[in-house]
């Protein structure tokens, strides 16, 4: 298997331009409406052990409208200011600091590179948002992240109680900016959607590099070595999640993150691993036999549940509505499971009861981008969310049949995922991932033969 890395992918070396950061914060402060101002923070710091940290990861919010990805910094977005409707602030510089713990843009080249109207050192926070939010009514913030600055927040309402009265303006609610930004960036742009791409054939081609190289006797920690290694060689940042990668029952938990196993002859092995590039996410699970050879009962659970995912896709076009898909899947699975006997009782009993969540007990889709779990509502005004072109979702059945002595001895030890990331275009689809191979025969002459 040839493992050239994707240098020649027309999408390596894409990033965001500042026109992009600009036109979101523009559309923001549009739906922010009079008197309204966003407060973003960018993500936390967390410590792994002691001393050292988990590498940093800007908060998805933060970085979709500022491009900016250090801690320690807030934006301001401040429609109704006549001068100053984009306001940063950020570590000062501090050589003796960036000397242990790395570079710092500081406020002064932070105004120009990314192109805010004003910038401050985080150090003048509380007192320069006092001066900014004066005027403001409605403060638009993610509350819940860090209850340090949560708090910081609640007291300014509190100090604006006073002004309010004498004034007459100043901040007096909060609500959530989720109800608006959120709903942005579950449409992507085509510059985000280029990333997505990219995101997708790098987590292709660790896929197919691990599937070339799995046989029995190899670890689970060795594939998602390989898998993790690709990534890196590929520019990317790294895993978008931590890669699930099980061998045999291990494959029917479904959030298996230890990855410590042996392989073993004649189990399925299932890989959930997706890359993160320029902050934009996939997504990608594909099972397949670690000896290379699908037994029957084997193969025959697999077509149910590529079946229900193939079915599900097709489903995907604007105006089809989020849950058809998960309720297609479930009907192909249902029939399938009906059809082998591992479920028995009539179809209309198990999908009135939902019988089937005793082999699949996972929704089939989520939307995906800068968050693997992507934000943006599932159902609108009561309603399952009709598609619309530009949006992102992942279709990703799975049946999952443990050890219990119910279950036919050849069927036992049986999890199973197949996923994809699929883009909704204005015509139908496009699936992102579908250079990763799922077919049975497909599956065959691949694994094992790097
Ligand atoms: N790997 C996380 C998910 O598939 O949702
Ligand atoms: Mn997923
Ligand atoms: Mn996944």
């Amino acid at each position: 298997m040839k493992s050239a890395t994707l240098t020649e992918n027309p999408y390596a070396d894409l990033a965001l331009t500042p026109e992009f950061f600009a036109s979101r914060r523009q559309e923001l402060m549009r739906r922010l409406g009079k008197g309204g101002v966003a407060v973003i923070r960018s993500a936390p710091e967390h410590i792994r052990s002691n001393d050292t940290h988990y590498r940093y990861r800007q908060d998805s919010d933060f970085y979709y409208l500022t491009g900016f990805h250090e801690p320690d910094a807030v934006c301001l977005l401040i429609p109704d200011h006549p001068e100053h409707q984009y306001v940063l602030f950020v570590r000062p510089r501090n050589p003796e600091r960036e000397t242990w713990d790395g570079r710092r843009v500081g406020p002064e080249a932070a105004k120009e590179r990314f192109g805010a109207d004003a910038t401050y050192s985080i150090e003048q926070l509380d007192e320069q948002l006092r001066k900014y939010l004066e005027k403001t009514e409605i403060i638009h913030f993610r509350f819940g992240r860090d209850e340090d600055f949560d708090k910081r927040i609640f007291n300014l309402l509190k100090y604006y109680r006073y002004w309010r009265q004498r004034n007459g303006v100043g901040p007096h609610a909060i609500v959530d900016l989720s109800e608006t930004l959120h709903e942005m960036r579950l449409y992507k742009s085509s510059q985000e959607i280029d990333l997505m791409r990219h995101a997708a054939a790098i987590a292709a081609s660790a896929h197919k590099e691990a599937m070339a190289a799995v046989h029995p006797a190899m670890s689970e920690y060795e594939v998602e070595a390989i898998i993790e290694n690709r990534f890196r060689r590929e520019g990317a940042s790294g895993p978008a999640y931590n890669s699930i990668v099980g061998g045999g029952i291990n494959a029917t938990i479904l959030h298996y993150v230890e990855n410590s196993s042996k392989l073993e002859d004649g189990d399925l092995l299932l890989v959930d691993a997706g890359a993160e590039y320029q902050f934009y996410c996939s997504d990608i699970t594909r099972t397949y036999p670690i000896n290379g050879k699908f037994t029957p009962a084997q193969a025959t659970i697999y077509e149910i549940v590529l079946e229900a995912q193939i079915a599900a896709i097709n489903l995907v076009s604007p105006g089809t509505q989020f849950d058809e898909i998960h309720q297609k899947a479930v009907e192909v699975l249902v029939d399938g499971l009906l059809k082998v006997g591992l479920l028995t009782e009539s179809r209309e009993k198990v999908l009135e009861e939902h019988l089937y969540r005793k082999f699949y007990m996972h929704r089939t889709s989520h939307w995906l981008g800068l968050d693997v779990h992507d934000t943006g509502k599932y159902v609108v005004d009561g309603e399952s969310r009709k598609l619309e072109p530009g949006m992102v979702l992942t279709i990703e059945p799975g049946l999952y049949i443990g050890e219990s002595e119910e279950i036919p001895q050849a069927s036992r030890r049986i999890g199973i995922r197949i996923e994809d990331d699929i883009l909704v275009t204005e015509t139908g689809f496009e699936v992102l991932t579908s250079e990763v191979p799922k077919k049975i025969e497909e599956l065959e002459a691949i694994v094992g033969k790097g």
